[in-house]
Parts: C-alpha cells; structure tokens; sequence
C-alpha cells in the first residue's frame, strides 16, 4: 500500500531504503533493500543498523507495523536521531472508544530526539457508502503528511465513526 510512497520519493530523487521480509524482491524505483522481519527485534534493528551503516543518518523513515506494541518500532525511533519518524496508523487509531491509541502509539518516540509525525488511515464515505482507501489514496496521502509535517494527519475520514465500512 505505500509503494506509491517509494515510487513517488524516488522520483524526487530521494535515496531509500527498504526493509521488509522481502525488500531485495522490490522490481519498483532503485532502492537499497535490507531483508528482515519487524516481529523478530534483534534481526529487524541490526537490518536498521547496517542500513544506516551502509546509507548514512535517517532524514524520514517511514514505518508501517501491524501494532505499535511490537518492540521493533521503538528500536526503528532509537536509531533515526534527529529525523523524522512519519508513523502510519490503521483506523483504529481514531476509534473514539479508545481515546487513548494516539498518545500510546506515541510513546514510542518518548523520550528520543525523533520528530514523530502521526498518520492516521480512515475511510472514505461517498455517496451515503463507505468505503476502505486504496493504495493510491493511502500512498498521496502518507506523501501529503511527508510534505507537510504536520503532528497529525488523518488520511480519508474518520467521522462519523459509525460510518466506518
Ligand atoms: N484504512 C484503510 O482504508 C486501509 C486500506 C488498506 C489497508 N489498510 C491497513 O493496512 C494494512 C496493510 O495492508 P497490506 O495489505 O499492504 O499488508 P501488509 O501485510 O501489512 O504489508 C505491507 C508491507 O509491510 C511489509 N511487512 C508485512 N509484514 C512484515 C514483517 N513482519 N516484517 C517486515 N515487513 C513486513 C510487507 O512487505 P514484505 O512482504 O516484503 O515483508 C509489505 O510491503 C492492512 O492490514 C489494513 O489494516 C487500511
């Protein structure tokens, strides 16, 4: 959902970096690919450490983790330093019976000299219908939220809540 993302800041002529389970099978933009797996914490943070030993200090990572309680994102705050963390959130970040999910997911910069930026994923509502974003929306609007550093972006909606799809 966020190869858009790559494709577009490539274009800008951004160096990058990829890391996922995959990443060496990445056929999109040049790109440096590390291989590891975000559940296994002492695998994903030495494929962090070796891909800032290979490409210099962090400007803007851009993190996408099934949970925000999974260790790695906290290891991947540590090594950024100074740069931007832009963290990208499901939808039920924003769920109003849990006021509490944003400042949780912050917590994983705490304390570091990150700059921690939020992005929410909602929905969009058309024509009385509701409906999940797509890749595309997703990837625009990660982009937008790189572009304008704002503390918090909310991609699509997320009110009403009960309009969610
Ligand atoms: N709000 C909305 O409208 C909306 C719309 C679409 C999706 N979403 C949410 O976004 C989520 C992501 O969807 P997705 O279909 O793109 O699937 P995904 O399975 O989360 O994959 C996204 C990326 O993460 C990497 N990845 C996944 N597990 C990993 C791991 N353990 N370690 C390292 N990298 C890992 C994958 O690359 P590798 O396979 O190479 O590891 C892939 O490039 C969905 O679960 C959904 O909740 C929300």
């Amino acid at each position: 959902m966020l190869s858009g993302v790559c494709e577009a800041l490539a274009a800008e002529g951004t160096r990058l970096t990829l890391l996922s389970r995959r990443a060496s099978a990445w056929r999109g933009a040049v790109v440096e690919a590390f291989d590891c797996d975000y559940r296994d914490e002492a695998g994903f943070a030495s494929a962090v450490d070796a891909a800032v030993a290979h490409s210099g200090p962090v400007d803007v990572a851009v993190a996408w983790f099934h949970s925000v309680r999974l260790p790695a994102n906290r290891r991947l705050a540590e090594r950024i330093g100074a740069g931007t963390l832009v963290q990208v959130l499901g939808s039920a970040t924003a769920d109003p019976a849990h006021p509490d999910r944003l400042e949780t997911a912050r917590a994983v910069a705490e304390g570091l000299r990150c700059r921690l930026r939020q992005v929410v994923l909602g929905f969009q509502v058309e024509a009385g219908r509701s409906r999940w974003l797509t890749d595309r929306e997703i990837s625009l609007g990660v982009l937008g939220a790189v572009h304008r550093d704002d503390l918090v972006t909310v991609v699509g909606s997320v009110e009403p809540w009960s309009a969610r799809p």
